[in-house]
């Protein structure tokens, strides 16, 4: 195999200048440079996680030595709740709670609590999601439903557990994440999703017994391209395989159909599993594909990421992101008021020119791989 350089360089430490601006946010929707309205936050509550999935966080990197996050350097949940409703006020109705592992965030059913209080300029509740590893979940899923979350995706690598241990890394049983699903299910948690992350070689192996598994459940199974994101994981693009290949080895078995978007700015293409008709039969449910190497989906990306230590990022592939914890706690100097913390997101949002997935398709190899980028395990997926 050939060698593999992996840059240890840690980007969390300098932020971006937050902008002070005296001009109050616009009200209702802020649409960033290229005309891309705001719709979705993804709030990383922890970088901490019981799994070493070797696309996101190596064993080698992150080890007993690596230096995570001191407690007091996280965002409390009153802040967390206080920055979403200003989000919410411009046009936010997505709030996702990722990690790291969410689950392993002391208390995360209060802080859902009041997020589920919160109320769009419409006075609908925002969709409450979260990402999780499903370690958890089982004991947690009514905890997590009672509190008010409306749903949770599940990211889950192989069904064959040999295969899914060496995925995980840490040995964790296959069986486990699967009662874990079954929970979120009963608990109304749904649909759920489960995200498998596709490594040519290594579990490519699984997309065919994954399909079969969760077809005719009411689990959307969701196949990703192997992503650049981080500078840890020693990405290489001969372990990405197209979501055209995965549909297509799909075919051999399935008939599907493609479905439209739900939602501006969706992720997922989404294939319907035909019956004896040929049509979608939605008994038998969907998969989907996220392609962000091979067909990049910046054109109508909506989505914003804060930080557990509160630094907006725009994009998952961004080398910095603005310091918002700063502007609320002021550096020990007293914060600022609302006002001022929503007009310094709005002059922010307003100033995106992010496309990364666009762009690495034109840049040539080493320049891409030589930007400077977050870890996907700090910001959240
Ligand atoms: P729902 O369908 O509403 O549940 O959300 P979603 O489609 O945004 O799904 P999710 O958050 O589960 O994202 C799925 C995966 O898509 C992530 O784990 C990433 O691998 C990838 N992804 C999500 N958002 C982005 C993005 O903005 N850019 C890129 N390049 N990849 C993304
Ligand atoms: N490529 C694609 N997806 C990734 N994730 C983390 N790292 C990567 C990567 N390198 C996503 C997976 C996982 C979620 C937590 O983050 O979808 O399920
Ligand atoms: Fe943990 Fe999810 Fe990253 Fe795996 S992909 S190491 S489960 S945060
Ligand atoms: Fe959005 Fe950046 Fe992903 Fe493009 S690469 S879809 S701009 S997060």
């Amino acid at each position: 195999m050939a060698e593999r350089v992996i840059p240890l360089v840690d980007h969390r430490t300098a932020p971006l200048p937050t902008p002070r601006t005296s001009s109050p946010a616009p009200a209702g929707t802020l649409l960033d440079a290229r005309g891309r309205p705001l719709r979705d936050l993804r709030i990383s509550v922890t970088d901490r996680c019981n799994f070493r999935c070797s696309y996101c966080m190596p064993k080698e990197i992150f080890d007993n030595a690596y230096e995570y996050l001191p407690h007091s350097a996280l965002l409390s949940f009153e802040e967390i709740t206080r920055l979403a409703r200003l989000f919410v006020a411009h046009g936010v109705h997505k709030l996702r709670l990722t990690g790291g592992e969410p689950l392993l965030r002391k208390g995360i059913e209060t802080l859902i609590g009041q997020l589920a209080a919160l109320r769009t300029p419409a006075g609908d509740k925002p969709d409450i999601t979260l990402t999780t590893n499903a370690s958890l979940l089982a004991r947690k899923a009514r905890s997590l439903r009672e509190a008010g979350l409306d749903r949770v995706t599940v990211s889950l690598d192989g069904l064959d557990d040999a295969v899914f241990r060496r995925m995980n890394d840490v040995d964790f049983p296959v069986a486990d994440v699967l009662a874990g699903i079954e929970a979120a299910q009963h608990a109304g948690l749904s649909p759920v999703k489960v995200n498998m992350v596709v490594k040519r070689g290594t579990n490519d192996s699984q997309i065919l017994p994954m399909a079969r598994h969760f077809r005719g459940t009411g689990v959307v199974l969701r196949f990703i391209e192997y992503m650049d994101v981080g500078a840890t994981n020693g990405w290489r693009m001969d372990e990405v395989l197209p979501s055209a290949d995965v549909i297509r080895l799909l075919q051999t078995e399935f008939p599907l159909v493609p479905l439209g978007a739900t939602a501006e700015g969706e992720t997922a293409e989404r294939w319907g599993y035909a019956g004896p008709d040929g049509r979608h039969d939605p008994t038998l449910g969907e998969v989907g594909v996220i392609s962000s190497v091979t067909q990049a989906f910046c054109g109508d990306c909506n989505r914003a990421r804060l930080s557990m230590d509160g630094k907006l990022f725009l994009c998952l592939f961004a080398g910095q992101g603005y310091d918002l914890r700063a502007l609320m706690r002021g550096d020990g100097r007293g914060g600022v008021p609302d006002a001022d913390i929503e007009a310094a997101i709005a002059a922010i949002w307003q100033g995106r020119t992010d496309h990364y997935s666009e762009l690495r398709a034109s840049l040539p190899a080493d320049a891409a791989q030589g930007m400077r980028r977050v870890e996907m395990s700090y910001i959240g997926g």
